[in-house]
C-alpha cells in the first residue's frame, strides 16, 4: 500500500503540474518550427506620378522606404521621431509625416509626392521659386520639409496670415531660425496662386505662368 501523506501528495502535484505546464512550451523547441516568412512585403504605390512596386521589410518607414529603396534622399531625416517636420511628404494630397508611418500601409496605389516631384519639365514649383527669391533657408536641412509642408498649407487654404502661415507650418523647425523669410515665401506663393486662379488657362498659357498650388 503507498503511503500518501500530505507532504508526498503536494510534492507530487508540484512536480506532476510543472511537467504540464512546461510541456507547451517545450513542444516545438527541439522540432523545425514552420519559419514565419511574412517579414516583408512588396508596397505598390506612385511616387511623383510614376508607378513602383518595392519590397521592404514590414518595419520599414515610409521615409525609408524613400531614401534608401526608392533613392529619393531629397526628403530628410531629422529625428526620426515626428518632432521636426524634415521628413514631410505628400500621399494623396496630403502633409504626412513620413518617419511616423510605415511603407505597408500605404501599400494599394496611395499617391506620395516628394521634393523630387515638385518641379515639373525643369521649371521650379512657384513655392520652390519663392523660397529662392525670399532667401527661405541657410544650411538647407529643413526645406524639403518646410516646401511640401507649405504646398500642403497652401492647398489647405491656411495662409490668410502671417500668424495663421506661422500656426499651420509650426511643426517644421528650422534650426537656422530662417522662419521670417519661409512665411513670407508661403504668403508670397499663396498670393500668387490665388491671383493665378483668377486667370484663365489661355492666358497663364500665353504668359507661361505657372499655377501648381
Ligand atoms: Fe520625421 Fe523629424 S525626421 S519628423
Ligand atoms: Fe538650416 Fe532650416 S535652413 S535648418
Amino acid at each position: 500500500m503507498v503511503d500518501l501523506n500530505r507532504r508526498t501528495f503536494v510534492g507530487a502535484s508540484i512536480a506532476v503540474g510543472g511537467v504540464v505546464a512546461t510541456a507547451p512550451l517545450l513542444a516545438g523547441c527541439g522540432e523545425d518550427q514552420p519559419a514565419n516568412t511574412a517579414t516583408s512585403s512588396v508596397v505598390r504605390v506612385r511616387i511623383n506620378g510614376e508607378a513602383r512596386e518595392i519590397a521592404v521589410d514590414n518595419r520599414t518607414s515610409l521615409l525609408d522606404m524613400l531614401r534608401e529603396r526608392a533613392d529619393l534622399t531629397g526628403t530628410k531625416k531629422g529625428c526620426d521621431q515626428g518632432a521636426c517636420g524634415a521628413c514631410t511628404i505628400l500621399v494623396d494630397g496630403q502633409r504626412v509625416i513620413s518617419c511616423l508611418t510605415l511603407a505597408v500601409m500605404h501599400d494599394g496605389g496611395a499617391d506620395i509626392t516628394t521634393i523630387e516631384g515638385l518641379e515639373h519639365n525643369g521649371r521650379l514649383h512657384p513655392l520652390q521659386q519663392a523660397f529662392i527669391d525670399e532667401d527661405a533657408f541657410q544650411c538647407g536641412y529643413c526645406t524639403a520639409g518646410q516646401l511640401m509642408s507649405g504646398v500642403g498649407c497652401i492647398k489647405e487654404g491656411h495662409t490668410g496670415s502671417p500668424a495663421e502661415i506661422r500656426e499651420w507650418m509650426s511643426g517644421n523647425i528650422c534650426r537656422c531660425g530662417a522662419y521670417t523669410n519661409i512665411v513670407t515665401a508661403v504668403a508670397n506663393a499663396a498670393r500668387n496662386a490665388t491671383t493665378l486662379r483668377g486667370l484663365s488657362s489661355t492666358t497663364r498659357m500665353l504668359t507661361g505662368c505657372a499655377s501648381d498650388i
